[in-house]
């Protein structure tokens, strides 16, 4: 992005596109980022749709393509995406869970010009992450292709989804990522929309818990500096301020569905009464510049107070808009993770209540 023209309406161009290839996996996470009515199948765009999708990228000054899912290597065509992406101008990030993949698949895409691989991983012992996963052996194969990825020196992240689960092994986790030569861990905790939401309550940790994962992770940045990279998301329902969610609605990236919508963040389904553009009928500069969707909450024009006259409303933007509507059922409203929203008192006492009580059952992703 080009801070000579970003203007709080006008953020120029956006810098990366999550491309949601498919809604298919083989994994039932509760706390999957897809949408609880997934698209099947015989809904996803053709491979020539996607390749067009990419050159309009690269024509919009897009330099990133993340190829996420579902479990994005469900699709045959997955090596000719990465080759024209590559082709076209853009570095190539393979999003996957990794069941799907072995020795000769990993050395097609990378001899297609897949530049960097990011592997999630739900828990560090095989019967938990198992659990988690909803398929068993799930877990054995990660590690294999993370130590097949470690030969090939390609770019590589892990992924981590923390939640009150496996919150205790995740010093574990930094030591594998440390093992595997991973340049990147995400320790990512649960964001509360869609299937995490309705799970919220078994995944849930304690304040104290985040604390504690907050310190490790401070103190593992500081001694591993130079070696392992953290990115680090804090679930802020017990935060003093939100997230700037998605860096602010609509200003730098851009999401794709399997079946061709634009979003302007993975979530925005969730939000009620928003109506996307498709790649099939807009181009993605069309629709950057003007989808509705894109311009509803873009900038600072739509803020209610507090946001309006708060001196943060360039910082965060507001927070997340998802979790306004998941929370308020407004998208427009303050996010309760603030401090200053008058929800922020009952956002913290449903967390602290949920994450004190026996954790329910899992609600597993299902189709
Ligand atoms: Fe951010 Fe709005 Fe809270 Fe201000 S009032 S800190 S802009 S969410
Ligand atoms: Fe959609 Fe935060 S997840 S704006």
């Amino acid at each position: 992005m080009s801070d000579e023209h970003a203007s709080p309406a006008d953020p120029g161009p956006p810098s990366a596109l999550l491309a949601e290839l498919t809604h298919r996996c083989p994994l039932r996470c509760p706390y999957c980022s897809n949408p609880l009515e997934l698209e099947r199948r015989s809904g996803e765009l053709a491979t020539a749709d996607w390749m067009r999708v990419f050159d309009e990228a690269v024509a919009l000054g897009i330099r990133h393509v993340h190829l996420s899912g579902g479990e994005p290597t469900a699709r045959g065509d997955i090596a000719e995406l990465i080759a024209h992406a590559r082709t076209a101008g853009l570095y190539t990030n393979l999003i996957t869970s990794g069941v799907l993949m072995n020795e000769g698949r990993l050395d097609g895409l990378i001899d297609a010009g897949l530049d960097h691989l990011q592997l999630s991983i739900q828990d560090i012992d095989a019967e938990g992450a198992d659990r988690i996963a909803g398929l068993e052996g799930a877990h054995v194969r990660k590690l294999e292709l993370a130590r097949q990825v470690k030969q090939r020196g390609i770019g590589f992240t892990v992924n981590a989804v923390i939640h009150r689960h496996n919150i205790h092994n995740l010093e574990r986790m930094i030591d594998f990522a440390v093992e595997m030569d991973a340049g990147r861990l995400e320790v990512a905790h649960v964001q509360y929309y869609g299937w995490a939401l309705k799970n919220r309550a078994a995944l849930i940790p304690t304040r104290a818990a985040l604390d504690e994962t907050t310190r490790i992770v401070s103190e593992a940045a500081e001694r591993l500096k130079g070696r392992l990279a953290f990115d680090y998301v804090v679930p802020d329902y017990y935060a003093r301020y939100p997230k700037p969610c998605m860096g602010g609605w609509a200003r730098t990236g851009l999401n794709v569905t399997p079946s061709g919508k634009v979003l302007p963040c993975h979530a925005a389904e969730t939000i009620a009464g928003l109506d996307f553009d498709n790649v099939r009928d807009r181009s993605l500069a069309e629709i950057w510049s003007s989808s509705p969707a894109f311009l509803a909450f873009r900038g600072t024009g739509w803020m209610e107070e507090p946001c309006r006259n708060c001196e943060r409303r360039e910082v965060d933007w507001g927070g997340c808009r998802c979790q306004a509507f998941a929370f308020t059922g407004r998208a427009t409203a303050t996010d309760p993770a603030c401090s200053l929203s008058a929800l922020h008192a009952e956002m913290v006492e449903i967390a602290e209540r949920e994450s004190a009580a026996t954790s329910p059952d899992f609600a597993y992703r299902q189709f």
